[in-house]
This record gives C-alpha cells, sequence and structure tokens, in this order.
C-alpha cells in the first residue's frame, strides 16, 4: 500500500497530544524549513507535484507562488487560511486528520506560513465540529507554551499567530471567497473571481486558502523532498490521498492509498468488498458533487484526477467515495443529494436558488411515481442551464449528479414516470415534495 503521510500517526494512542506528536517526529521539519529560504520551500512544494486537496486538485506549490512580492504589495500582510469547512456528503477525512493529528496540521501551517511571508492564520472550522475545534484549541496552546507558535518561533526570528475560528454552519462556507466572508464577519457568501483570493482575499489583502489535506502533506514533502513524493502515486497526481468510503462495502473508512491504485482492488482489497456479496451498481468517487460512475466505468479506472476524468467523465474531488449496490434506487439516491442542494444554495444566483429547489421537487415527484416523461425533460433543462452559469461552483455541484444519473440511469427515471399513479404516491408526493428553506 506504501508509505502512510497524514495517518500515519493515528492508531498511536494520544497522537493528538504535543508529546506524542514531538516523538514520531512532528515539528522536526521546521528546522529544515527555517534553513532555506521562502521562495525555495515554495519550489519544494512545487516540485513535490502536491494538488490541493479540498476538490479542485489545483496544484499548491503554484498556488502559493501567485502571491505578490513584497514589493508588489506593499504594506499588506498575506494570510494562510486552513479550510476545515467539510460539509460534502460523502466526505469526512479532514475531521479524522484534526481530531488525531493536529499538531501535524499546525507544522504544515508553520512551514506555509514560512513560505509564503504570512504571519497571522487561521483554521476555519465547520460550525458542527465544536468537539473537534475544542482539541485543536488545545494543541494551538499547547505549541504556543513551547514556543513552536508566536514570536521568534524555535530561534528563527519568524513570527507566527495562529487562531481558530468556528465555521457558520452552512455548506456554501467551505467555498473559499464565502469561507473569507465568513470569516471577515460578513454573510458567507461567494463572490465572482477574479480577484482571486491569492491577490485579493481576507480583508482584501493576498490570502492563500488550502485544505487540512493539502497542509497536512506539506511537512513529509519537506523532510524526505520532492522526488520521493512524486515517486508515490502517478505522474500527474503524485503523494498518497485520503479517501473517505461510506455505503454499500464491509469496511467503510478513511484510507489512505497512494494516488493511482485501480479503484476495483480499492474498492476489493482495501474496503472489503461490495457489502452482503452483492454487486456493484454505482460509485460517487469524489463526494456528492461529483458525476456518477457505473460498475463498468470503476473496472476501467483508477484512484487519480486523470483517470477518473478521462475514463468515466467524472472528477476525484475531495475523495468522498460513496459505494451503491444492485438494490439501491438510484432516483432515491439522487433525490436525497438533491434535498441537499436545494437547502445549501445561497440564494444569490437565480438558476441555483431557484433552478435546486425545482429540482428537488421534480425529482420527488418522479421518486414517488407521480411525474410525466416530461419532467425528465424538464429536469435535464434546469441541470443543463445551472451549470456554469453561476457565481460559484455550487451550481455545477448540483447539476453533475443531475446530467450523469439521468443519463447513466435512464432506465430507472423512464421507469418511475412511466408507473401508473396510485392514491398512495400522491399523498406521499405531497408530504415529500414540501419545499425546504434555503439560505446559509
Ligand atoms: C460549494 C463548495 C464547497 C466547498 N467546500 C470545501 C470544503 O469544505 N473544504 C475545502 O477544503 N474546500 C472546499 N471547497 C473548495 C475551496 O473553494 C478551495 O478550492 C479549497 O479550499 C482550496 O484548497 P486546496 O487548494 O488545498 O484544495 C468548496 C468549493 C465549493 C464550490
Ligand atoms: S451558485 Fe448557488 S451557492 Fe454559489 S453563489 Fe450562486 S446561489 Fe450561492
Amino acid at each position: 500500500m506504501g508509505p502512510k503521510i497524514l495517518s500515519v500517526n493515528w492508531d498511536v494512542p494520544g497522537s493528538h497530544t504535543l508529546e506524542v506528536a514531538r516523538s514520531r517526529g512532528t515539528y522536526s521539519r521546521l528546522a529544515k524549513a527555517f534553513a532555506l529560504k521562502p521562495a525555495e520551500v515554495t519550489q519544494v512544494v512545487k516540485d513535490s507535484g502536491l494538488r490541493g486537496r479540498g476538490g479542485a486538485g489545483f496544484p499548491t506549490g503554484m498556488k502559493w507562488s501567485f502571491v505578490p512580492s513584497k514589493e508588489k504589495r506593499g504594506d499588506k500582510p498575506v494570510y494562510l487560511l486552513c479550510n476545515a469547512d467539510e460539509s460534502e456528503p460523502g466526505t469526512f477525512k479532514d475531521r479524522y486528520c484534526m481530531w488525531l493529528d493536529p499538531h501535524l496540521l499546525i507544522e504544515g501551517m508553520i512551514i506555509a506560513a514560512w513560505a509564503l511571508d504570512c504571519h497571522t492564520a487561521y483554521i476555519y472550522i465547520r460550525g458542527e465540529f465544536r468537539f473537534i475545534q475544542a482539541r485543536l484549541d488545545e494543541a494551538v496552546a499547547e505549541a504556543y507554551a513551547a514556543g513552536l507558535l508566536g514570536k521568534n518561533i524555535l530561534g528563527s526570528g519568524f513570527d507566527f499567530d495562529l487562531h481558530v475560528h468556528l465555521g457558520a454552519g452552512a455548506y456554501i462556507c467551505g467555498e473559499e471567497t464565502a469561507l473569507i466572508s465568513s470569516l471577515e464577519g460578513e454573510k458567507g457568501q461567494p463572490k465572482l473571481k477574479p480577484p482571486f483570493p491569492a491577490v485579493e482575499g481576507a480583508w482584501r489583502a493576498p490570502t492563500v486558502v488550502n485544505n487540512v489535506e493539502t497542509l497536512a502533506a506539506v511537512p513529509w514533502i519537506l523532510e524526505n523532498g520532492a522526488a520521493a513524493y512524486k515517486a508515490l502515486g502517478t505522474e500527474k497526481a503524485p503523494g498518497t490521498k485520503l479517501f473517505s468510503v461510506s455505503g454499500h462495502v464491509n469496511k467503510p473508512g478513511v484510507y489512505e492509498i497512494p494516488m493511482g491504485m485501480p479503484m476495483r482492488q480499492f474498492l476489493d482489497e482495501v474496503c472489503g468488498g461490495v457489502k452482503g456479496g452483492k454487486k456493484l451498481k454505482a460509485i460517487i468517487p469524489g463526494g456528492s458533487s461529483v458525476p456518477v460512475m457505473t460498475a463498468d466505468e470503476v473496472d476501467k479506472c483508477s484512484m487519480d484526477y486523470e483517470s477518473i476524468n478521462q475514463n468515466a467523465g467524472s472528477y476525484l474531488g475531495s475523495g468522498g467515495f460513496i459505494v451503491m449496490d444492485e438494490t439501491t434506487d438510484m432516483v432515491a439516491a439522487l433525490t436525497n443529494l438533491l434535498r441537499f442542494y436545494a437547502h445549501e444554495s445561497c440564494g444569490q444566483c437565480t438558476p441555483c436558488r431557484e433552478g435546486c429547489g425545482w429540482m428537488y421537487q421534480i425529482l420527488c415527484r418522479v421518486r414517488d411515481g407521480f411525474a410525466t416523461p416530461e419532467d425528465l425533460g424538464t429536469l435535464r433543462d434546469l441541470a443543463d442551464n445551472i451549470h456554469s452559469k453561476t457565481i460559484c461552483f455550487f451550481g455545477a455541484s448540483a447539476a453533475m449528479p443531475v446530467q450523469s444519473f439521468l443519463t447513466k440511469f435512464r432506465d430507472e427515471f423512464l421507469q418511475r414516470v412511466q408507473r401508473p399513479v396510485t392514491a398512495v404516491t400522491v399523498v406521499a408526493s405531497t408530504i415529500s415534495s414540501t419545499p425546504i428553506a434555503s439560505g446559509a
């Protein structure tokens, strides 16, 4: 399975404490980072090929290099924000990183901050994760007491403050510009890009937003070098990745594997295969926002960005691996997903605000045998008109599941609209499609 980079300490008793973390080598990479110039640290991360683990897979070192130089930004500070909002259905890896190894994340943030000439950073943590916030607060306090945070860290002359900020409790606050607004005390709503946060972000200063898993990978890269990281995974997707596995599998959980493992091998050998020996029907590979894959497509793909995209038209996303067996009702599954998006739209863009609610209501009718074949056409039209016509990627995230379910499991949808309507289904439809409130 290859080396563990992110989950290496998870099974060690007391892994969240500074004492155990230090005995495992955490914070030992700081000296190496401080011995390099900030631009050299960025270059190592660039050379490693590390790609952001928040969903888009954007190259991390390149993002860091977009921050304007001191000459260009004048007296503006640089902020580093760790995106710990993790609210996507099917994705539950960052919470384990923070719960079981908070010091690894803090070490990664100190190294990133050194590279970015940043002296203030925030961990923006999902509003519902109060218990993890408490653990992070403890870890941050321990690090301050040990001189690992604050003024003149380890005698390096580098000052760095880290704050833990509890999020606003809305999925959309994970979108980087919404996260920034929420951190500033404004409504957590996305903004149009450009300007990108690296140029103009929090308090209009250059801001790097990185996912928890991305930052936690940095210390290993510094210690072992870019070449060692590149030696893991695939050429375009180096390193290891955490996958959160849920649904109809024998061993759900969070697994760290090298990128590029054949998907079928991952399912059968790491996740223990489909539960109850049933046949696989579908997988959502990257958290609820990406297109669904059929069982045939699973056999053609490996666990990396390019393979999933080229062979199944889907995305690795944040690595939320949702498994569905042959008994899964695909209409009900999609309806359930759309309930989430209809509820979480922040309401700024008409196509997303209205369209997500309409798609959910139509799906309720389809699920309950109360829809007509024309409704399926309307559903498709709505999805096509939301995708890429909104301020942020949330619209596409809601549209892509609809488009892919309708295309890849068309027969199941057709069967539902051709079923005769009964009194029971009419009542069920009326109850289930009751409009739900939306807004961040
Ligand atoms: C609707 C929406 C929700 C998002 N939620 C998260 C999240 O919870 N965590 C996260 O790291 N990125 C999330 N992202 C992606 C962020 O906008 C951003 O790309 C990411 O934090 C960058 O980090 P990375 O470069 O390390 O991947 C979300 C994006 C969208 C459109
Ligand atoms: S796409 Fe949806 S979530 Fe994103 S800004 Fe527009 S309304 Fe808000």
